[in-house]
């Protein structure tokens, strides 16, 4: 606040208010880092100690029940790997260690290969998934192309459980500019449920979700894809956004640039 003088008096004051609370929200979820992963590890942790013992105790009656309980070890196990997998790749990359590989990389191969991966899952749910690349090849010089996959796997896994039967999925990438040099613009996008506005700023948190109320199991992520997404990209020099209407779906815009910065 500063006051305005007229003279010796004071006549009136400036104030200029400033809206922290997205940068209050932003510390308080980096400190919850700790209390975050003890849920998550605790979690599946329990449930399996449960579910175990009830069946060293004899409490399901019949095989399938046992079966039931033995589905539910199974899948909490594959959970907990995955978010272990995250979790280190995270710590890793936020370390400053992660180990990239970089070579040369065709991107249009690459968008290729990732339709391909998604078409069978695309067809199960009645969802159709397109893939625009130009005739002309894009080539990356510096990348790593398994983790620039980690990358395109995330966003369409995202992509996926985000989006309803009959509805779109598109992946697009062509030539572009980006901080005054050569570089190559991936989008995928969907015509999903969409963010709301509150939650976009957030979603690149690691443990953020904007579905709080969304339910455990297979479908339930943890919130870490889009952290190690944006960590990736950036030790590409490139960068990332998302743009999403409420109901009507969502688009991640990558920029990489083709060769790395002198
Ligand atoms: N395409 C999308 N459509 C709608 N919401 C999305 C989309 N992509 C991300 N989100 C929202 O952003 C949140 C963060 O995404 P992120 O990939 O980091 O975590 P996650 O998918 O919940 O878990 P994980 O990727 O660790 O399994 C999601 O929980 C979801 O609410
Ligand atoms: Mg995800």
């Amino acid at each position: 606040m500063t006051p305005l003088y007229s003279r010796d008096q004071v006549r009136g004051a400036v104030a200029v208010l400033r809206d922290v609370t997205e940068e209050v929200l932003l510390d308080k979820l980096r400190k919850d880092f700790v209390a975050n992963v003890s849920h998550e590890l605790r979690t599946p942790l329990s449930m399996l100690q449960g579910y175990s013992e009830a069946l060293l105790d004899d409490i399901p009656s019949t095989p399938e029940e046992r079966v039931e309980l033995v589905q539910v070890i199974h899948d909490e196990s594959l959970r907990m790997g995955r978010l272990v997998r995250d979790l280190l790749d995270l710590a890793r990359m936020e370390a400053g260690h992660l180990e990239l590989y970089f070579r040369e990389v065709e991107v249009d191969s690459l968008i290729k290969r990732m339709h391909r991966k998604f078409t069978v899952l695309a067809k199960e749910r009645g969802i159709t998934l397109s893939a625009v690349i130009p005739e002309q090849p894009l080539i990356l010089e510096h990348a790593d192309e398994d983790r620039l996959e980690q990358v395109m796997t995330n966003l369409l896994d995202n992509a996926f459980r985000h989006t309803g039967e009959g509805a779109r999925i598109a992946i697009k990438a062509e030539p572009a500019v980006f901080k005054d040099h050569p570089a190559i613009r991936i989008e995928v996008s969907d015509e999903g449920q969409g963010i709301p506005p509150g939650d976009l700023p957030f979603i690149f948190e690691r443990f953020y979700k904007a579905d709080k109320a969304r339910t455990r199991g297979s479908s339930g992520g943890t919130g870490l894809g889009l952290a190690i997404v944006k960590n990736i990209v950036e030790a590409h020099h490139g960068s990332i956004a998302a743009q999403s209407t409420l109901g009507q779906g969502t688009t991640f815009t990558l920029m990489l640039p083709c060769s790395p910065p002198e």
